[in-house]
């Protein structure tokens, strides 16, 4: 897993000797295509946030807010909570200081999101750079989900088999109790994949007619599945005006 530093080094040295790079950049992809996982690896490879909206639900579901008490009935079920809730919660997020680029995991999710979301964009003057879209198997995806761990505290994922940790039930990173998502259970996982097919594939069109669209095959190692998206992105990148002159 942690052969990305090498990656990561030879993006830090493009982005010092071009002037720094800011990228915008949307993870799509069905529930187990593993969002979350990349998503972290190109946020630290680019220094950007790592915005999930299922993370935000979760750290909210634990500290019993309103809008995690609000939140888990949907999340329990496997359905998508109301646009305007998220909508709302994203705006406020992608306000903050550090959103200038960004990995979005999790969100859009539904066509008034994704149109919410471009206006949001427009009126910060910050489109975003490509979409990637995570390709994997529908059988596979079962496995994942059944078989992820998550971290109670700092939220890394694991997987039983595919990347178990190094001592059971604890996170390597931060000590925190690993634990299973409650729509990790079968039934739900199969909901969740079906409110998938119904409601968020059709962004794949949304992003398509715009050009956004890139396809990322999945499967096969962590890193690899990195390496390709890191080059996707590559394609894209631009340096953030003003630092290099040259663009
Ligand atoms: P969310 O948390 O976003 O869940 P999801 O989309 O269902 O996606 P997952 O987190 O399950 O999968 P992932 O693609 O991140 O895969 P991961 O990297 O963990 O949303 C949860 C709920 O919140 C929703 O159901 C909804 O209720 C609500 N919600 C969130 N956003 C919303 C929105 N915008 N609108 C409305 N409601 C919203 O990987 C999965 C497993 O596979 C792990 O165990 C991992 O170790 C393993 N793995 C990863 N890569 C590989 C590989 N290459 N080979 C083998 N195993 C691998
Ligand atoms: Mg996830
Ligand atoms: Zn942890």
């Amino acid at each position: 897993m942690n052969s990305l530093t090498t990656d990561q080094t030879t993006r830090n040295e493009h982005a010092t000797s071009q002037g720094a790079h800011v990228v915008r950049v949307i993870m799509l992809g069905p529930p187990g295509a593993g969002k979350g996982t990349q998503a972290v690896r190109l946020a630290s490879a680019y220094d950007v946030p790592h915005i999930s909206t299922g993370d935000i639900f979760r750290t909210n579901v634990k500290d019993q807010t309103e809008l995690g008490t609000k939140a888990r009935q949907y999340m329990d079920a496997g359905e998508l909570v109301p646009d305007e809730v998220v909508i709302g919660m994203i705006q406020d997020r992608l306000a903050e200081p550090d959103a200038t680029g960004f990995i979005l995991d999790g969100f859009p999710r539904t066509v008034p999101q994704a149109q919410a979301l471009e206006e949001m964009l427009v009126d910060l003057e910050r489109p975003i750079d490509v979409v990637l879209r995570l390709a994997v198997d529908e059988s596979e995806i079962v496995s994942r989900l059944t078989g992820r761990r998550t971290c109670r505290n700092c939220g890394a994922i694991y997987h039983m088999d595919n990347s178990p940790p190094g001592q059971e039930g604890v996170c390597d990173r931060c000590g925190g109790e690993l634990y299973q998502r409650d729509d990790d259970e079968e039934g739900v996982v199969l909901n969740r994949l079906d409110v998938y097919h119904r409601q968020t594939e059709p962004l794949e069109f949304f992003y398509w007619q715009r050009g956004l669209l890139r396809d990322v095959q999945a499967v096969g190692g962590v890193d690899d599945i990195t390496k390709r998206a890191l080059d996707v992105i590559a394609e894209y990148e631009e340096p953030v005006s003003g630092t290099d002159g040259s663009a």
